[in-house]
């Protein structure tokens, strides 16, 4: 947009006190947000438009600064006025701003340069909080995130670790930032696959190995009863008759299925504590029986749903563009409609009522304002259609569809076995623990055997966590088990390894070392780290709006990368007095800032590796 020639260097050096605080209470880019704007009240009086926020990003460049702000630019426009004379103005005005330095760059950026002694006082008071500078929501929000959600008698294979591991962190940053979180794992327990396991329960199922592994032995009776159906005709309607006797409440089948649901319960559980993942509700689809009927009717009495060819459907009410609108395609150039079916033309119910009615469950006894649903991106038009039939009843809140892209195999094909089948999840955390396994005996041979069964576990779940959440969510990653394991590189590894030598310095002086607040900055690198272990209570947040797991793990790899450049250019413990300390104090603060952001994605550092 600009280049370095026209950036104009009007630094306006001169120390005065507008009364800053050097709280954590506010991030950086709130402070000089703040201080923009009662610049530009005293440079543009009553014309500044009412409720103008200047925006205040991080620069992508640190050559233009720490931050800038397109305020000016913006303003400029609304006030018919020079973007850069205004920005000048307002640079004067500021010019007792004790945090940073400004200049004006292009047509009429406002770029900011943090005093590095402010950086040092920030960190230093970020020593004092055990939040590290992350503030509490101040509008916390009662959510609901559904994720995970496998399917009772069908794998949970490798594409639910993306939902699994996203939702997981979505929830632990929520709660974290003050929301109300509650997490609930929709799995799917009533669905058409029943017909099938249930003739396969009573016929060919071995009680042994349900007993060994209840949910590959419900998949393998599916997958076999399945199969058994395509070489006999006669096979199929028998297995339908099963479904329907479970449906209308036949005994012996509502029990054979409720101990599928308890075994798949189970199995999935030891999973889930396997990658230190909990629910406080497993409300499954069949939770929503009863209520779907009358949901179909009331929709029917509103006049949202209309019958159709014997069905139950809802069709677009013409609110939005075509182009916008989720119950319209086009097809030769024209806009045909795509209904929501609610009720089959034989009575049965779909997934889409199920979603219905859950959602109003989860309005009126979770008191939920925001509904997030960590589910695939296939399954876009489904959730926009679902929010769609709410905005139609008049039921409106934070409901967000977290979709995300696939899990590639190296030949950028979907991830499978060799034998073509889909990758189980527990294979891929053994297999991770074992590759891990072979790290940690590579680099630490001497380990206690305990603490390197343990410490292989923490590197191995971590690393497949850890590669789940730096990939960009909605683009599909490639599943690459030595880049995921790898000592360098963005990986869980590299940064546990990171921590892990920062807590080596603190054995060495085991004991002489308490945090104090005299952190003082004067080489580059320490500069740097500063900025970065200050940026933390900006990253936490932004995280979370955009449900973005990627931008804390890219701070994290980036602050990792800086403490080790710091490392190499400025001794620690070879130095003396005050920079000794000083320094000591930045490790501290760094190992404290990789262990709690890595917490966050429920991922945890070991001391030693
Ligand atoms: N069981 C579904 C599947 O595996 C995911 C359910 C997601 N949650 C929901 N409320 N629809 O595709």
């Amino acid at each position: 947009m600009w280049n370095e020639n026209i950036v104009e260097h009007s630094q306006v050096l001169t120390k005065g006190n507008l009364g800053c605080k050097i709280g954590v209470d506010m991030t950086i880019p709130q402070q000089l947000s703040e201080q923009l704007l009662s610049a530009l009240k005293n440079v543009l009086g009553e014309a500044l438009p009412a409720g103008f926020v200047p925006a205040v990003t991080a620069s992508q460049d640190l050559r233009f600064g720490d931050y800038q702000s397109n305020a000016a630019m913006v303003l400029a426009k609304q006030v018919k006025t020079n973007p850069r004379a205004l920005a000048t103005q307002v640079t004067q005005a500021m010019n007792a701003c004790e945090i940073a330095t400004l200049e004006i760059a292009g047509p009429g950026f406002i770029n900011f340069r943090i005093r590095p002694e402010y950086y040092a006082a920030r960190a230093s008071s970020m020593l004092q909080d055990e939040r590290l500078g992350v503030a509490r929501t101040e509008a916390p929000k009662s959510l609901v995130i559904d994720f995970s959600a496998p399917n009772v008698a069908k794998p949970m294979h490798v594409g639910h670790i993306r939902s699994t591991i996203i939702g997981d962190t979505l929830a632990r940053l929520a709660r974290f930032l003050g929301h109300h979180v509650v997490t609930d794992n929709h799995i799917g327990d009533w669905g058409t696959q029943f017909g099938m396991i249930l003739w396969g329960w009573k016929n060919i199922l071995r009680q042994q190995d349900l007993e060994n592994d209840p949910i590959e032995a419900l998949l393998d009776v599916y997958k076999k009863v399945n199969s058994m159906c395509k070489e006999d005709e006669a096979l199929l309607p028998v297995c339908k008759a099963e479904l329907v006797k479970l449906q209308s409440g036949d005994e012996e089948n509502l029990a054979i299925w409720k101990r599928c649901i308890d075994v798949t319960k189970t199995g999935l559980e030891k999973i889930y504590n396997q990658l230190d993942i909990s629910f406080d509700y497993w409300l499954g689809e069949s939770a929503y029986n009863d209520a779907l009927a009358p949901l179909v009717e009331d929709l029917l009495a509103k006049g949202i749903a209309k019958e159709s060819e014997g069905a139950v459907c809802v069709f677009s009410d013409g609110f939005h563009k075509p182009q916008e609108d989720p119950f319209l395609v086009q097809k030769n150039g024209e806009w045909v409609p795509v209904p929501a079916i609610i009720r089959k033309a034989d009575g049965g119910f779909l997934y889409a009522t199920t979603d219905l009615a859950t959602l109003d469950y989860r309005t009126a006894h979770f008191n939920a304002d925001s509904i997030w649903y960590v589910v695939g991106a296939p399954q876009e038009k489904h959730f926009k259609q679902i929010f769609d039939i709410e905005r139609m009843r008049g039921v409106t809140g934070d409901f967000r569809h977290v979709a995300f892209g696939s899990i590639l195999g190296k030949d950028r094909r979907p991830f499978k076995t060799r034998s073509g089948d889909t990758v189980s999840l527990q294979d891929v955390i053994d297999e991770a623990v074992a590759r891990a396994t072979k790290v940690i005996e590579e680099k630490s041979p001497d380990l206690p055997a305990e603490e390197k069964a343990r410490v292989a576990r923490i590197v191995g779940v971590g690393a497949i966590k850890f590669a789940e959440l730096s990939q960009n969510r909605m683009s599909d990653y490639i599943f690459d088990w030595d880049k995921m394991l790898s000592l360098s590189g963005d990986t869980a590894p590299y940064l546990q390894n990171s921590y892990v030598r920062v807590r080596s310095i603190f054995r060495k002086i085991d004991g002489q070392f308490i945090a104090t607040q005299s952190i003082t900055l004067s080489d580059d690198a320490e500069i740097h780290l500063a900025r970065l272990l200050v940026r933390y209570g900006e990253v936490v947040p932004s995280t979370l709006d955009d449900c973005r797991p990627n931008l804390l793990a890219a701070y994290l790899y980036d602050l990792a990368r800086a403490f080790h450049s710091f490392y190499e250019a400025c001794p620690v413990l070879k130095s003396e007095g005050a920079v000794r300390e000083s320094r000591l104090a930045l490790c501290e603060l760094t190992a404290r800032v990789l262990k709690q952001g890595m917490g966050l994605f429920g991922i945890e550092m070991p001391e030693r590796m």
